[in-house]
């Protein structure tokens, strides 16, 4: 039998759901794909499992107590628990949530989150109006861009008897997170990643500027992905409201002008180059000095001029790296993106249907095709940008691996 995870550790961190009794089987199958599981408790988890129950299938003591009768023993376990491969907090309330996400430890499982370096998932399990409540999802929001995993809530039959969002995923899904995330961990270790961002912004005067709708989400997804995998990252950013990602070195900029001499300046030492960013194509011809006056009913008239194509640039002082387009189409979207890639002589090419309704621009998910130098087509299915950064940062591993 394969056991996948053998040699891997994960800590199971239990908070106090009746989801509870699902963290038992994930333990189960943890241990039946070879990882050595450790389990961390709260006082309330105690309430619907008993650590005996996780101890006698992890076959380790369970960490339930930060203060009391836990032995020397157990406090070595502790230990390797904090140097573990994985955390996954199964089921997650929106109490241990909350501590997770404010840096409080004051129970077993916050202390050792709070102590923990390696990736973490988060699996939260709740009623759906907790789910729904603004700290709740604040809470996911500030861990997410922290970099920990979340693996979404279910709908269904909930504890309280109502029906809705809030149900921990499944044990199979859980332990599909946690596989994943383990395969694809420091898998992009001495990568040297570069990524664009966002849009850029054209001055007309000093008030006034052309721009687009990109909120750089994709970009920046691509960067925290890359660097929670190993690679080291440049992130080359237009305005964004974005946070910043962690360990990822940001240089920011706004014209088409000064994002390309970045790119250019910066290409040498990468291995692949990410184009996410909207570029503008126009710029005006020149920008006033000062702002530009209304004079009575008259229309203004701009005058704009082709903006610098950065890709072709790069396309001519390219040595060995992989690089990446996106392609924003409202027509014929592989054809047109197929076009682009051969065009700007690009390795692999993300494209997206602007005109479907609710994803692209702005939104947290897209529904993407990625088409690779010999024309191969793979359309995925609707999924949030960190996901779909994810199978993007596959492709170009696997696409440097055959090379
Ligand atoms: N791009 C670029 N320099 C530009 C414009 C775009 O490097 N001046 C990059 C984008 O970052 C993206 C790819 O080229 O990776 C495709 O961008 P897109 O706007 O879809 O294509 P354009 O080349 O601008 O062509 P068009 O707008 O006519 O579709």
């Amino acid at each position: 039998m394969i056991r996948p995870l053998t040699g891997k550790k994960v800590v199971l961190g239990v908070s106090g759901g009746i989801a509870a009794y699902k963290a038992v089987e994930l333990s189960r199958l943890l241990v039946k794909e070879g990882a050595e599981v450790y389990v961390v408790m709260t006082e309330n988890a105690k309430q619907f499992v008993t650590p005996l129950t996780f101890e006698a299938l992890s076959g380790h003591p369970v960490y339930h107590e930060i203060f009391g009768s836990q032995s020397s023993a157990s406090m070595e376990h502790i230990r390797a628990a904090e140097n573990a491969d994985l955390m996954i907090v199964a089921p997650a309330t929106a109490n241990s949530i909350g501590k997770m996400a404010h840096g409080l430890a004051d129970d077993p499982l916050s202390t050792l989150f709070s102590a923990f370096a390696g990736p973490v998932l988060v699996a939260p399990a709740m009623n759906d109006k907790m789910w729904d409540n603004p700290a709740v999802q604040e809470n996911i929001r500030t861990l997410k861009k922290r970099g920990v995993g979340i693996v979404d809530p279910e709908a269904g039959e909930l504890a309280c008897g109502t029906v809705g969002l809030g149900r921990l995923a499944e044990p199979e899904r859980l332990l599909e997170a946690v596989r994943k995330c383990l395969l694809r961990q420091s898998d992009l270790a001495g990568l040297r990643v570069l990524v664009t961002a966002g849009p850029t912004r054209e001055p007309l005067d000093p008030v006034r500027f052309i721009t687009n709708r990109s909120s750089g989400k994709m970009g920046y997804a691509i960067a925290r992905q890359a660097r929670s995998r190993g690679a080291e990252v440049t992130l080359i950013s237009g305005p964004t409201h974005l946070e910043p990602p962690f360990g990822v070195s940001l240089l920011n900029c706004q014209r088409t002008g000064e994002m390309s001499q970045l790119v250019l300046d910066h290409l040498p030492q990468c291995d692949v180059l990410i184009m996410t960013a909207a570029v503008g194509d126009f710029a005006p011809e020149s920008v006033q000095k000062e702002k530009i006056k209304k004079t009575g009913e008259e229309p203004l008239v701009l005058n704009l001029q082709p903006t610098q194509d950065i890709l072709k640039a790069v396309a001519e002082k390219k040595s060995n790296q992989l690089i990446v387009g996106f392609a924003a189409e409202s027509a014929n979207l592989v054809q047109s993106a197929t076009e682009k890639l051969q065009r700007k002589q690009l390795d692999l090419i993300v494209a997206n249907d602007i005109s479907a309704p609710g994803i692209g621009f702005q939104s947290d998910n897209n529904q993407v095709i990625l088409i690779d130098r010999h024309a191969k087509v793979e359309s995925l299915p609707l999924l949030t940008k960190v996901e779909i950064a994810d199978i993007l940062l596959d492709r170009i591993h696997t696409q440097l691996n055959t090379r």
